[in-house]
């Protein structure tokens, strides 16, 4: 007899459906696994069988034979161990073979019989609920798996014997809470800068619009500081951003606890980051820092000490909102619509520019610093801006500096008008101006006929590419959002340009 377990494989986010197929006949004793298994799926023998030993099963001396259909596709991951030693129990008539026919079963197995926790469990319990079954998942990865709908069935066990103790109605399983993790930890307030109004002003229109930002100063004067604080004024992600983002980060095993949270994620790698752990990729195809940061911020300290590689490979995901990674025989596309938030010094020494400073290495010094950067991957942030230092003034100033509760209302209420105007147009799923297409742009950031004079002016003076033009009117028209104008007007263009000539001096030097 031949027992049937649904499972599934995972590419990028999604769950696909992959039966294993488990046959006990005569022949040479022993276990075969089949179906294009990884390392890891075909160590998966010895972890299932020494499990069914600890939980009191023995196996019968006969050929043990488990197939991973379809053939053809590539089998990753621990997760098959709970599927394959189920269907070895209903095969050998341990569980009833009926029991499993409406589950999907993920898990990986200790070799005392208890079942430990894998990543992927709320995509697995979506794609699950899609085709009408339930899902059996570790305990661990119950809360997760909860999220996919009030109605799925779910069944974690702790272990092989609590499972099978279920199905034999000796001790039931009760289903998993759904749990959300608590805000405890405050976020850096936007008050504890002082002075650094224009960088303040640059950071707040950044997030009403979801614009690319780029942060350029000496060292010292606070941009750290003041990314830090990017979070504390961005609104909280909406119930299906909070499922997408959940996804991935299920699928890369960093859910802690099973617990979802609505805060936007603000992801920091390090600057000797690889191209793999920024985009996604590797061995085991994974999630990279900038799909972990979809729907929130990426943001790269010290921008130009990045691989140039890495950063290049960004380019792509910054245009389409996700990273492809093409593997031997297939591709993987994982979800990126990211807004990238950089900090850099002007030069090495960190001081060009300042007044009274002069640098040894000339004018070399900066060139050859900002030249790490490419010319297109510039092209692509719409909002550059100096930071200079604080003056001592500013610093012994006493505070009265706006609060991040009251920067977080009106860019709540800019984004609130661009979710109702792309709703109007039948395109939901855009939440940012800077998601916003080019055609769509032009129509509803169409200028006022001064705002039109200034902008063909400066277009023609700077030299700015299509896409520059395009990112241009992306900003100004959130400058009219915040502001609550209809129309974008002369003042909105002046201030958007303002933020790409910033950088002007930057792209010319690479
Ligand atoms: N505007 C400011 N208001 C209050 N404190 C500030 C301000 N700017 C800088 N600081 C203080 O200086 C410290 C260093 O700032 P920060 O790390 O943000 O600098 P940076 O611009 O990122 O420098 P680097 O280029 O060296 O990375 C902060 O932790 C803070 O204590
Ligand atoms: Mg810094």
């Amino acid at each position: 007899m031949v027992a049937r377990v649904s499972t599934v494989a995972f590419q990028g986010i999604d769950g696909v459906p992959v039966e294993v197929q488990v046959m006990v006949a005569p022949g040479r004793v022993g276990t075969q696994i089949v179906g294009l298994p990884d390392k890891a799926v075909a160590e998966s023998r010895e972890r299932v069988h020494a499990a069914l030993h600890a939980s009191g099963l023995a196996l019968p001396a006969k050929k043990v034979t488990v197939n991973l259909a379809p053939a053809d596709l590539p089998k990753e991951g621990a997760h098959f161990d709970l599927p394959i030693a189920l269907g070895l129990m209903a095969a050998l008539g341990a569980i009833p073979a009926d029991a499993l026919s409406d589950y999907v079963v993920i898990g990986e197995l200790n070799l005392d019989g208890t079942i430990a926790p894998v990543a992927g469990a709320l995509p697995a319990a979506i794609g699950a609920n899609a085709i009408g079954k339930g899902l059996i998942c570790p305990a661990e990865s119950g809360a997760e798996a909860a999220w996919a709908g009030p109605d799925i069935d779910i069944l974690a066990p702790r272990s092989l014997i609590a499972l099978a103790n279920h199905f034999r109605g000796i001790q039931v399983l009760s289903r998993p809470e759904p749990s959300i993790r608590a805000n405890t930890m405050s976020l850096p307030e936007m008050a504890d800068i002082r002075g650094q109004e224009s960088a303040k002003r640059a950071l707040e229109v950044a997030a009403a619009g979801g614009h690319n930002l780029l942060m350029v100063g000496p060292p010292g004067s606070g941009k750290s500081m003041l990314a830090a604080r990017l979070p504390s004024i961005l609104p909280p992600l909406s119930a299906a951003e909070l499922l997408e983002v959940s996804m991935i980060h299920s699928v890369a095993g960093q859910l802690s606890g099973g617990k979802l949270s609505d805060r936007r994620p603000f992801r920091t790698p390090h600057h000797s980051a690889t191209m793999a752990a920024l985009v996604g990729g590797g061995l085991r195809a994974k999630p990279g820092e900038a799909s972990l940061a979809h729907h929130g911020v990426l943001f790269l300290d010290e921008f130009p000490e990045f691989a140039p590689q890495a950063l290049d490979a960004l380019r792509q995901p910054l245009e389409t909102g996700e990273c492809i990674i093409a593997r031997a025989n297939h591709r993987v596309t994982y979800p990126a619509s990211i807004q990238l938030v950089a900090a850099m010094n002007p030069c090495r020494c960190g001081m060009a520019g300042e007044p009274g400073h002069s640098c040894a290495r000339g004018p070399r010094c900066m060139t050859d610093y900002q030249a790490r950067i490419s010319g297109p991957l510039m092209d692509r942030i719409d909002i550059r801006i100096d930071v200079p230092a604080v003056s001592a003034v500013d610093l012994i100033r006493p505070m009265q500096a706006e609060r991040s509760a009251d920067i977080a209302r009106r860019v709540a209420s800019a984004r609130d008008i661009q979710r109702s105007r792309f709703e109007a147009a039948g395109l939901a799923g855009l939440g940012t101006n800077a998601r916003c297409s080019t055609a769509m742009i032009e129509k509803y950031a169409a200028p006022d006929s001064a705002g039109l004079q200034l902008l063909r002016d400066a277009a023609e003076k700077m030299k700015f590419s299509a896409r520059g033009y395009h990112r241009v009117l992306k900003v100004a028209r959130t400058l009219a959002d915040l502001d609550g104008n209809e129309t974008v007007g002369r003042i909105h263009l002046a201030e958007a340009i303002s933020y790409r000539i910033a950088g002007e001096r930057l792209t010319t030097a690479a």
